[in-house]
């Protein structure tokens, strides 16, 4: 394995930073989770402006964005990749402890690729337990979850809770008690025909694979309703199902002690973002 390291591919052994990187210390700095489909990254672009809002969000500077996607092009190539996860980490960097992050002079910019692990086939023909994990999802006047950030946290508290529970995904709660989002991932589900989301003012991290499910549902008759939902909402609804860069569309067999079939809504979801990863949907990763 090679890792993409600041400024260069190094093998797997000297992909290390220091003890001192803030991102270690204090969990200061934002990644992001991408997916290469046949050597082509999809939603690259849309990726690496998020990563640089994040960055932007917490007063982080990144590396020019044209270098971060060659970096990504050639780690994918170091590691002679085609279907792959790959993350992009940007940290403060190294520095003297104390949180002022102008105690570190330069950010440590990463990027790790490997043969994308496929989740078990049970999990789409049969579905994933879910649960409503006690943990609320940060209060965005707190750390805004639209921060993809390396401080986590929070939604390692709430997996701890599915864990506990044999759950796969844990649903979060806002702080007003509407339904957020799961702890690596967005929830859809389906009443009386329409396609509902939790909108963005809840608090969520706004997924990519969130916004490209949203476009085909509506490219494709299925009518889209992003709100302010209740768990009992989703209680009653007739499917669920919920969505991230590397599970896409997953179906949901259970939550808490409610049941849900696989419905057709999420089947042709499921279809649809498949053709699309394949399709026309992905971009160049040197582009
Ligand atoms: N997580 N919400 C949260 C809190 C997330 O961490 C993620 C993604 C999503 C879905 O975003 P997208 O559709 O852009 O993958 C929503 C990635 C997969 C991760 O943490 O690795």
């Amino acid at each position: 394995m090679y890792i993409f390291l600041n400024d260069k591919i190094v093998p797997e052994s000297e992909g290390v930073v220091s003890v001192y990187d803030h991102g270690f210390l204090y969990g200061d700095g934002v990644y992001e989770t991408m997916r290469a489909y046949e050597g082509v990254v999809f939603k690259f672009e849309r990726h690496l402006e998020r990563l640089a809002r994040s960055a932007a969000l917490i007063s982080l500077a990144l590396p020019d964005l044209q270098f971060i996607a060659n970096a990504v092009t050639s780690t994918l190539a170091a590691n002679n990749l085609a279907d792959a996860y790959i993350r992009i980490t940007v940290s403060r960097g190294k520095g003297p402890v104390g949180l002022d992050p102008q105690l570190c002079k330069a950010p440590t910019f990463v990027v790790i690729a490997e043969k994308f692990k496929h989740y078990p086939e049970t999990l789409y023909s049969e579905g994933a337990k879910l649960i409503i994990a006690d943990t609320r999802r940060n209060f965005s006047g707190a750390l805004n979850p639209k921060v993809k950030s390396l401080n986590f946290l929070n939604n390692i508290l709430a997996k701890i809770e599915a864990k506990d529970k044999d759950a796969f995904e844990a649903v979060m709660l806002n702080h007003e008690g509407f339904i957020a989002e799961g702890t690596v991932s967005n929830i859809f589900f389906v009443r009386h025909g329409t396609l509902c989301t939790p909108s963005a003012d809840v608090g969520i991290l706004d997924g990519i694979t969130r916004e490209t499910v949203i476009s085909l549902a509506l490219k494709n008759g299925v009518p889209v309703e992003e709100g302010k939902y209740y768990p009992a909402e989703l209680f009653e609804a007739s499917e669920v199902f919920f969505t991230n860069t590397t599970a896409e569309v997953m179906p949901v067999s259970r939550i808490n002690d409610v049941e849900y079939r696989i419905g057709k809504i999420t089947k042709f979801l499921h279809k649809l973002y498949r053709e699309e990863v394949s399709g026309d949907g992905k971009v160049k990763a040197a582009e």
